[in-house]
């Protein structure tokens, strides 16, 4: 069934990044796969009064199916509502967003299944291919009223099932002719970040390349910029992990200051998945560990939820500065008459 994602109470990214751009923060992009990662996440960002994009990979669409994802996706605006409601606080916007879309006809799935923002990932093509798709899908995801993100540069590590060696940098001089072409409303851009909780070999210093960043925010101007792979790795869950029987060796993750800084500039969207990930294996993994005899999936999964509430908190409040914006961005939404 076709579904407009107005229909769901859903929002496109324009008034966030908008916002975003005005206000020197960046919109948090946190992935989810299943119910306690999307409670976790919505209510977070409701309690810090944050604007939030859900996304979804083409993996996760497949692995929590894609009927029952456009009903968690309203499921998550009314749930939002009612809570709002109940603790007297305002509403936040929330986005669906397909993250890392691989083909015109995964976009088109999603749009006609009530998403209002989608991401084609055209980085890996030679550029002029990749121009061309995402002009394609751009015109038909505007017919919509659907935003759009490109990607140009290639980061390492896995992506869209790819696996990159290295860098590949976004030049700067292509994002100008890039973003005018195709007509996306974001742009994700290569900088140093990378998928996974190895982004950094032992040794390295973990660093990304804000000077790349600059120029690319020189050469055009309040456009909204996405950064990807923005995990930070943090050592506690990784320590709990190896503590009860994991084995994540020589992992690491993009300092925080870093991700500040980039959220000031022209960053309006940061992706975080990975971290996410690690808190609540560490969580389930303590709790399996300490109470052998626990085979309540509620009894693990409750404190994991927990623990991604207290890591998202976290990240809208001391890493995005995201906190405290959905009130304008709401006004916004609703426009001048009723503001
Ligand atoms: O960028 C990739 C996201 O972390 C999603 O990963 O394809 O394993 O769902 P996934
Ligand atoms: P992390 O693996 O660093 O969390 O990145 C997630 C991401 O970019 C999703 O698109
Ligand atoms: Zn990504």
């Amino acid at each position: 069934m076709k579904v407009h994602y107005a229909a769901l109470g859903l929002v496109n990214t324009r008034a966030m990044f908008a916002a975003a751009i005005r206000g020197g923060f960046a919109v948090p992009a946190y992935n989810f796969n299943n119910m306690e990662q999307l409670q976790a996440i919505v209510m977070a960002c409701l309690e810090t009064q944050s604007p939030v994009i859900i996304q979804v990979s083409k993996g996760a669409r497949e692995y929590a199916d894609r009927t029952l994802l456009r009903h968690m996706g309203q499921g998550a605006v009314e749930m939002m509502k009612r809570e709002a409601a109940e603790k007297g606080v305002g509403e936040i916007p929330i986005a669906l967003h397909l993250d890392h879309g691989d083909s015109y006809e995964l976009c088109a799935s999603c749009i006609e299944s009530g998403f209002p923002s989608v991401m084609i990932d055209g980085s890996h093509l030679p550029y002029e291919d990749n121009a061309a798709l995402t002009r394609e899908v751009a015109d038909l995801a505007h017919r919509h009223d659907v935003t759009v993100e490109g990607e140009l540069g290639v980061l390492a590590g896995v992506e869209d099932e790819v696996a990159a060696a290295a860098h590949t940098y976004t030049r700067p001089e292509e994002v100008e002719d890039f973003v005018t072409r195709t007509g996306v409303d974001s742009l994700a851009i290569s900088i140093g970040t990378s998928h996974g909780a190895y982004k950094f070999k032992a040794g390295q210093t973990p660093s990304i390349r804000l000077d790349i960043l600059g120029e690319v925010e020189r050469r055009i101007p309040g456009f909204p910029i996405v950064l990807h792979g923005s995990s930070s790795i943090p050592q506690e869950a990784v320590d709990a992990i190896n503590r009860y029987g994991g084995t994540l060796t020589g992992s690491a993750g993009i300092p925080e200051e870093q991700l500040r800084a980039a959220a000031r500039s022209a960053v309006c969207k940061i992706n975080i998945d990975s971290d996410g990930r690690l808190v609540m294996t560490a969580k389930i993994r303590e709790i399996l560990a300490l109470k052998p005899q626990e085979f309540d999936p509620r009894k693990y999964l409750g404190p994991a939820r927990e623990a991604l509430l207290s890591l998202y908190r976290e990240k809208n409040k001391n890493v995005l500065g995201s906190a405290g914006r959905a009130p304008e961005i709401m006004r916004a939404l609703r426009g001048p008459a009723l503001a």
